[in-house]
């Protein structure tokens, strides 16, 4: 996580968490796949249980305290580029939704059980956002200021994640306590974006600048990279403990 990073100023809350660790001792839910830490193959049964999980939290889980996952809520994401990049765009988003995510397709799995580490490649065919926004700043040459509805699409979206976890005791059981989730955008086939009343609604100009972000959505892309990166590290990894912080690690990990 790059929080701290000089040209990003990133702060969001995700709806619905508690952010304070709660003792609980719950099991996974039955429909969930559990391995066996001695399994030879213990990469490949992850491999399924994750892919099973990710389906089965679509909705969120309430004895787990989990929201849904698709949409998920954020609300607020906030991308501050200043002084020293060729590029300047404050973009303001709030009651940001996510959809997708449930349909993302995992393509490797590793992990290191001892270590408590976790890492996988996953695809996302097309996460879609959908906000409202604040913006202003400028774009290539390109002035930009508006606020309204938004949506941005990726489509083809390769990312890597990174799990590094603590053991945690809590009422004689160990739990994990994730430390790290880092997550990277290692290729993305296309991202298109609709920002809805640019410039109070004047639509010539709101449709040309519309159309310069995504001949260049790459460019744009870059912008808001570094900013996504860590707000959905954030995100994930306060999900992420939301249910390892609620199931011991012997619960998830059979001995
Ligand atoms: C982000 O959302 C939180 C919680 O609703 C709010 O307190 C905060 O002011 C928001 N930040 C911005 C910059 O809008
Ligand atoms: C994003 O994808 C949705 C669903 O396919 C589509 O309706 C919408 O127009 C797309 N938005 C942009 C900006 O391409």
């Amino acid at each position: 996580m790059k929080v701290g990073a000089p040209l990003t100023l990133l702060l969001l809350v995700v709806a619905g968490q508690s952010s304070v660790v709660k003792s609980g001792d719950a099991r996974l839910p039955e429909s969930f796949l559990r391995c066996k830490r001695s399994d030879p193959d213990l990469n490949s049964c992850l491999h399924t249980a994750v892919q099973k999980a990710i389906q089965e939290l679509k909705n969120g889980n309430l004895d787990l305290k989990m929201p849904p996952l698709d949409p998920l809520v954020v609300t607020n994401i906030s991308i501050e580029d200043g002084a020293g990049r060729p590029v300047t765009i404050n973009l303001q988003l709030n009651d940001v939704e996510i959809h997708g995510l449930s349909n993302a397709h995992l393509k490797a799995v590793s992990a290191d059980l001892e270590k408590r580490y976790l890492e996988f490649q996953a695809e996302v065919p097309l996460t879609r956002i959908v906000a409202n926004y604040v913006m202003q700043g400028k774009f290539l040459v390109l002035p930009i200021r508006g606020n309204g509805k938004c949506n941005m699409n990726f489509t083809d979206h390769d990312v890597t994640v990174r799990i590094r976890s603590e053991p945690l005791s809590m009422n004689e059981n160990i739990y994990w306590d994730i430390k790290e989730f880092d997550l990277k955008s290692v290729n993305l086939k296309l991202f298109q974006v609709n920002f809805e009343n640019l410039f109070n609604g004047e639509k010539e100009l709101g449709d040309n600048t519309n159309k310069v972000l995504n001949e260049n959505w790459k460019e744009f892309f870059e912008e808001l990279r570094p900013t996504l990166h860590d707000t959905f590290g954030v995100v994930f990894l306060k999900l992420a403990n939301t249910l390892f912080h609620k199931v011991p690690e012997n619960e998830i990990f059979l001995k």
